[in-house]
């Protein structure tokens, strides 16, 4: 009768939106033609960066670091670090003692930046850093010692030398004016001049990829490779001089910061980004930059997420066809929240509830709509990070004219340490596109603090030697 229709209405329709969700979450799922090609792409843009000819006009910067070896045990000292650019902005003590076990000791402190600092005048921000220093060193009673300092600066920075980098672009949350173009080591030194409070001797300036290799090679050798997997995405390895086509000489091997984050910003992934890509970096700080940061990192899965839902919602598939002041507020979607709703103890509920919590009101078949759009942009972010790691490495293993490389990554970030399925997802992908490579992957700890220590070592270390 007229129930049994009505029911088989309801089924129809219930099959036919599913079926639609199902056609909107395909294209975020890549096959591994579509990864080994953007693996190729990667390489391609690697080269551009690297070659003197096309290196002004490349995406990926590939930049020096003037970082010539990895640490070697006879680093020593009491060092100040700062960490700027990633969750939380920290100064740390680093003490490192060399001997039969050398052994680090650190304290450190968060500070907050507020986003009025982050994206006002350079001069509000980094006075802004002097004075967390500054209360940094009344806390450790250092006030007086002239302390050797590592920044530890995660955006891209054209360097010369290990203690001068110049700012090419702000990325990811920050926007400070009269930054771009600058000397940030210049920046931070006239800020400490500024101040008139104590004085410090600024040895390097480093990016957090680069930090984080060095932690992790002081561990363990083989580790040549840097990851950053959080609010942004990018890498660093040990490159030979000889491919470094804007380093006079030949001999030996530098790090080079690849800023793989730009990647895709001439166009090269535009056959894999969705309307929802497009509509995140039309809304962010950088339009048109960091594409493959973008589809890659913390600070914008949740975004994309965000996008999605509104979309689904728009067509009447969520949230009873109701757009709510919540869904419109960009950012709500932080790395830690997706995390949990990933997350496979959690039951449909308690993902009711953590979107209670966000203020979104759902049913239990939206939280499995919410659960499955997580999962296929986190799916297809670890898998993009694991294509662009298989051309790391296997341009690497290239180098050295090798049929097989075994090889070490140093990582750390949000997205990698906090989300339940990226990490595994991603060191798959590697796997499955460079069988050629055995890589091992080394979680570090608190990377990019100790990392611009132990290069402010080396560096003090350097100078000695020039001294004398
Ligand atoms: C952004 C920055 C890069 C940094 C990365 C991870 O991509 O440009 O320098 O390494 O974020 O923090």
């Amino acid at each position: 009768g007229k129930g049994a229709a009505m029911v088989t209405a309801v089924a129809y329709r219930l099959a036919e939106q599913s079926q639609q969700i199902a056609q909107t979450l395909s294209e975020f799922r890549l096959t591994t033609e579509q990864l080994l090609e953007v693996k190729k792409r990667m390489r391609t843009e690697i080269q551009n960066g690297l070659s003197r000819s096309t290196q002004d006009s490349a995406t990926v910067k590939m930049l020096p670091t003037f970082v010539r070896s990895t640490p070697d045990g006879t680093e020593n000292g009491d060092f100040l670090a700062l960490d700027l650019g990633g969750t939380n902005f920290r100064v740390l003590l680093v003490k490192i003692r060399s001997g039969k076990r050398t052994s680090v000791d650190m304290h450190n402190k968060i500070y907050a930046i507020p986003l009025e600092v982050m994206q006002g005048t350079g001069e509000e921000l980094f006075d802004h850093i002097v004075q967390c220093i500054s209360d940094f060193l009344d806390y450790m009673g250092m006030k007086n010692a002239r302390l050797p300092l590592g920044f530890t600066f995660s955006f891209p920075c054209r360097q010369t030398s290990l203690d001068a980098g110049i700012l090419m672009t702000w990325t990811k949350g920050f926007k400070a004016t009269d930054c771009e173009g600058e000397d940030v080591v210049g920046l931070l030194r006239e800020a400490i001049k500024r101040r008139e409070e104590f004085d410090l001797d600024v040895v390097a300036v480093v990016n957090d990829t680069v930090g984080t290799m060095m932690t992790c090679a002081f561990e363990e050798p083989t580790c040549e490779i840097g990851l950053i997997a959080g609010t942004g995405s990018n890498a660093c390895y040990m490159e030979e001089m000889r491919n470094i086509e804007m380093i006079e000489g030949d001999e030996g091997q530098m790090c080079v910061n690849m800023e793989w984050g730009a990647f895709g910003d001439n166009g090269c992934l535009d056959d894999i980004r969705t309307e929802y890509d497009r509509a995140v970096d039309e809304f962010s700080l950088n339009p048109g930059k960091q594409s493959y940061e973008k589809m890659c990192s913390g600070m914008y899965l949740g975004e994309i997420v965000r996008n999605i839902l509104i979309d689904l919602t728009k067509r009447g598939f969520l949230f009873r066809g109701q757009i709510s002041e919540t869904l419109k507020t960009r950012g709500i979607f932080e790395t830690k929240f997706l995390s949990q709703i990933e997350s496979d103890r959690l039951a449909l509920l308690q993902v009711r509830s953590i979107l209670q919590h966000l203020g979104l009101d759902s049913t239990c078949d939206d939280s499995i709509i919410v659960k499955e759009v997580c999962g296929a942009v986190s799916h297809r972010a670890a898998q993009l990070c694991g294509a662009g790691m298989a051309a790391v490495v296997d341009k690497i293993r290239e180098n050295r004219g090798l049929e097989h490389l075994d090889i070490t990554v140093g990582v750390d970030g949000t997205l990698y340490k906090l989300h339940p399925h990226f990490s595994g997802v991603m060191h798959q992908t590697v796997k499955e596109l460079a069988p050629q490579c055995d890589v091992n992957f080394l979680l570090s700890e608190d990377g990019s603090g100790k990392g611009a220590a132990l290069i402010t070592a080396v560096g003090c270390r350097l100078r000695q030697e020039l001294n004398n």
